[in-house]
């Protein structure tokens, strides 16, 4: 880079990706005045609801002693928040490369903006771990390989696509998720401001991939879109499963409780009828998934493009078409 290419930086002129820049600032906080740190997180509290947790909406587990319920809902949290603060450092250096790497004003503004957010983010969570004052689980081999994915990344629109577009859509979920299900005040306040910001990151993914798609050919968008969609459909119909159950099923066991294996069965077939019933509110609207929402944005449900990859009759290729009608998020 030389600075005769900085000398007069095109400014795409796009008022919903200039205006991420501007929210940037205005929608601020600060992780010391805005977050109540003195707020106690006390060792025998699960800090979110049973229901969180995955199995937490089964009756064999309902019928679990609480300080059993407490303890695998807590190292589930604590789980998550270790992943979610790894994960924030990723985005900051996904940020750092698109920042680079972009070559118009408003996407590096955007891309500088968000890199602030995501160290303050990775803050927040280390400090509220910190608190909990335990050491987590590791990251899983799974979310480890993909996130080594994403760094060994360079080309810019794919990095877009991979974090801002995929990850963050499928994080507002989670990140909803954790928040409506918190009872310790001081988690519920962090993740209510986190998912503010996290909302603006992806709404540039959706803009900027919602802006190439209109420039590019019908091949290249199929070409994009065999990429991405058949993923996005997978992880929107994902549900806690077999392997998720061993996780249960050992920190029920490291809880005291005796012979947990014998509650597989039961767990399992119970999992399945709420992920069932999930599916079914995806289905119909009644619970919105924002990755199906963002594929529909960025253009991803056109019929020219699922018609292509065979996934026109898909349920949830329909439902995402109904679902979220309106503008990208800006
Ligand atoms: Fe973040
Ligand atoms: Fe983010």
């Amino acid at each position: 880079m030389k600075c005769r290419e900085l000398m007069k930086l095109e400014n795409t002129g796009h008022q919903g990706i200039n205006s991420i820049f501007s929210k940037a600032h205005s929608a601020d906080w600060d992780i010391d005045r805005d977050v109540d740190w003195s707020t106690p997180v006390e060792p025998d509290d699960s800090l979110v609801d049973h229901e969180w947790t995955a199995f937490g909406r089964t009756p064999t587990f309902q019928a679990l002693p609480a300080e059993v319920r407490h303890y695998v809902t807590r190292r589930g949290l604590g789980r998550v928040l270790n992943i979610l603060q790894v994960g924030e450092s990723v985005a900051q250096d996904v940020c750092a490369k698109l920042a680079l790497g972009l070559r118009h004003e408003d996407h590096r503004n955007a891309a500088v903006a968000q890199a602030m957010d995501e160290a303050r983010h990775h803050l927040a969570y280390v400090r509220f771990l910190e608190k909990m004052g335990e050491e987590p689980e590791d990251i899983d081999p799974f979310t480890e390989d993909m996130f080594d994915t994403l760094l060994a990344t360079e080309e810019p629109r794919r990095l877009i696509a991979f974090e801002q577009f995929y990850l963050e859509s499928m994080a507002m979920n989670i990140f909803e998720g954790i928040h409506d299900h918190a009872t310790n005040p001081l988690l519920k306040d962090i993740l209510a401001l986190i998912t503010r910001d996290e909302s603006r990151h992806m709404g540039f993914g959706v803009l900027y991939l919602a802006e190439w798609m209109k420039e590019a050919s019908l091949d290249d968008r199929i070409r994009f879109a065999k990429a991405w969609l058949p993923r996005i459909l997978f992880t929107v119909e994902d549900r806690p499963g077999p392997l998720m159950l061993r996780q249960v099923l050992r920190r029920i066991e490291e809880a005291g409780y005796p012979d947990a294996a014998r509650l597989a069965p039961d767990l399992l077939r119970e999992q399945q009828e709420r992920n069932a019933e999930e599916n079914a509110r995806v289905l119909d609207g009644s619970k919105p998934s924002h990755l199906l929402k963002s594929a529909k944005n960025v253009g991803l449900l056109a019929p020219e493009i699922t018609d292509a990859l065979g996934l026109s009759d898909h349920p949830l290729v329909q439902a995402g078409r109904r679902a979220g009608d309106g503008a990208p998020a800006s």
